[in-house]
């Protein structure tokens, strides 16, 4: 039986199955486009709207300080990502990478989980996205129906409408086809990547040096409230619930963790792109590397301009220039947010299309997923599907926590690839890695540690709800995958000709 749970794919199918012509993907990207994409997902709702939130509650200006520790954390995890995107260019990212190092059960608990990441993190984003587009219709005086806004603030019955709308755009666009979302792509990460520089130069003349007194400010013991709440090292420790201090900076950076997720993003695209093996690393390490230097400079300066304890929570950014008052630049902040949100929305529902489709290709979901569309060569059945579920949740939920149930999602698939980087060198040491990790297996099991460290810092009720998810995926496994996996059939068949042989043999 174990022998089945883990049974692995070799990178070599992997690679060959790709090539099918009826489930083959269009490969069109390169390293600049690669690069863009990850911009384009990794800005988001996490520098555009958790920053504040954070400062104002667990860090101070050390906010800009929890950005250098999740961008490590994430520099360490993505220089794993490089090396299995380059060696296994196949979609489907962390997914594919442990069917060709742990196994077909850790392989599917991960894309199990990478599903959960890119949907509830699509639909996160298209809520914060709505909430920026309603705030610039209400400057210029156009009022939705609450009704239509959402379940926050509405009694009753809410649906919010825009984001609804704006996922099932998004979803039209991807199906059509890559290189037209990569072009829309461009387009908005310039507007996108020019109103962070503006923030960032036009911020820097309203620094004033007493809003950073004091950089960490100090601890603070807050109310024990319910356990659930609390961070599970605090609850693991018996460690008394507090805010700001060392400690907070930790806090703060397994939140603002959401900012950076999207680099992973980038392997999923592995297939379509032109030469993996040399732009896959480029992509995925220059992304994540321009973001850092970004998000850490806006939060030096939003810090700077607003003591922490007068930032807004629902847009700081444009509202530390509204109060210093500048509200032009203001507007041009929340429309830059409100532009560049799609992109973030459309590369995650690009990332969680390609997961399901390799999963599909592997028959450990249905088949009909894995057949790619006859004339734009997308996988437009996954796309679809998921387009319209995420449509419907973006419309009836209300999101805040989700955003953490997204990073233990990520968090966790981090460990899995940096696990099966040290597995693989051990296992097919032959295979042609155009870009190695450095100091294995030191630098993986620092990323592990790392990893698991920001893990520990999120909500126990996020750890809750993870397993809950993860223990749906176990009984789905073994209901379906198991039974119906391409690999084990190959092998099953592969077996059954073995013997065939050795009877024929015998009589
Ligand atoms: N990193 C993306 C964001 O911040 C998901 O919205």
């Amino acid at each position: 039986m174990s022998s089945t749970l883990f049974r692995t794919k070799k990178v070599e199918q992997s690679i060959l199955d790709t090539e099918e012509p009826e489930h083959a993907l269009k490969k069109s990207l390169s390293a600049l486009d690669l690069t863009v994409f990850g911009v384009g997902v990794i800005i988001g709702t996490g520098i555009f709207v958790l920053t504040g939130k954070v400062a104002k509650e667990n860090a101070g200006p050390s906010v800009s300080l929890a950005f250098v520790v999740a961008g490590v954390v994430c520099a360490l995890a993505a220089l794993c990502y490089a090396e299995f995107a380059s060696t296994v260019p196949v979609a489907g990212s962390a997914y594919t990478f442990s069917y060709a190092s742990l196994g077909e059960l850790p392989a599917w608990i991960i894309g199990w989980d990478l599903v959960l990441e890119f949907a509830l993190g699509t639909a996160v984003v298209a809520v914060g996205w709505s909430g920026y587009v309603r705030s610039l219709m209400d400057n210029v005086g156009w009022h939705m129906p609450v009704a239509l806004g959402g379940r926050e603030g509405a009694s009753g019955f809410g649906f919010d409408i825009l984001a609804s709308a704006l996922v099932l755009v998004i979803t039209g666009i991807l199906v059509l086809g890559m290189k037209l979302s990569a072009r829309v792509t461009e387009v908005v990460v310039a507007i996108k990547v020019t109103v962070v520089l503006i923030v960032i130069i036009a911020g820097a003349f309203f620094i004033k040096s007493a809003n950073y007194k004091p950089f960490i400010p100090k601890t603070q013991t807050v109310e024990a409230g319910s356990s659930l709440k609390a961070p599970l090292i605090e609850l693991m420790f018996g460690w008394a619930p507090s805010n700001f201090g060392a400690m907070g900076i930790f806090t703060a950076a397994s939140v603002v963790f959401f900012a950076f997720i999207g680099f992973d993003v980038v392997a999923t695209a592995a297939e379509e792109t032109k030469n993996p093996q040399r732009d896959m690393p480029r992509g995925i390490l220059g992304s994540l590397l321009i973001c850092t230097v970004l998000y850490v400079a806006v939060a030096i300066v939003v810090t700077g301009m607003q003591h922490y304890t007068q930032l807004s929570v629902d847009a700081p950014l444009a509202d530390a220039f509204k109060a210093i008052g500048h509200p032009w630049y203001a507007g041009v902040i929340s429309f830059g947010a409100a532009v560049g949100l799609t992109t973030v929305c459309m590369i995650l529902l690009l990332g969680q299309s390609r997961v399901f489709f390799a999963m599909s290709r592997d028959g450990l979901l249905p088949r009909f997923f894995s057949r790619v569309h006859p004339r734009y060569k997308t996988p437009h059945r996954p796309t679809i599907l998921l387009g319209v579920i995420i449509a419907i949740l973006a419309g009836f939920t209300s999101l805040s926590e989700l955003a953490e149930l997204v990073n233990i999602g990520t968090l966790f698939a981090f460990v899995v690839v940096a696990l099966g980087v040290i597995i693989l060198r051990r296992t097919r040491p032959d295979l042609h890695r155009a870009f190695r990790t450095p100091w294995v297996p030191f630098l993986p099991i620092v990323s592990v540690l790392a990893t698991l460290w920001l893990m520990l810092n999120l909500p126990f009720e996020t750890w809750l709800r993870f397993a809950i998810w993860m223990v749906i995926g176990f009984v789905v496994y073994f209901l379906y995958g198991r039974s119906h996996s391409r690999l084990g059939r190959h092998q099953e068949t592969t077996t059954d000709e073995v013997l065939k042989g050795q009877s024929h043999e015998a009589q």
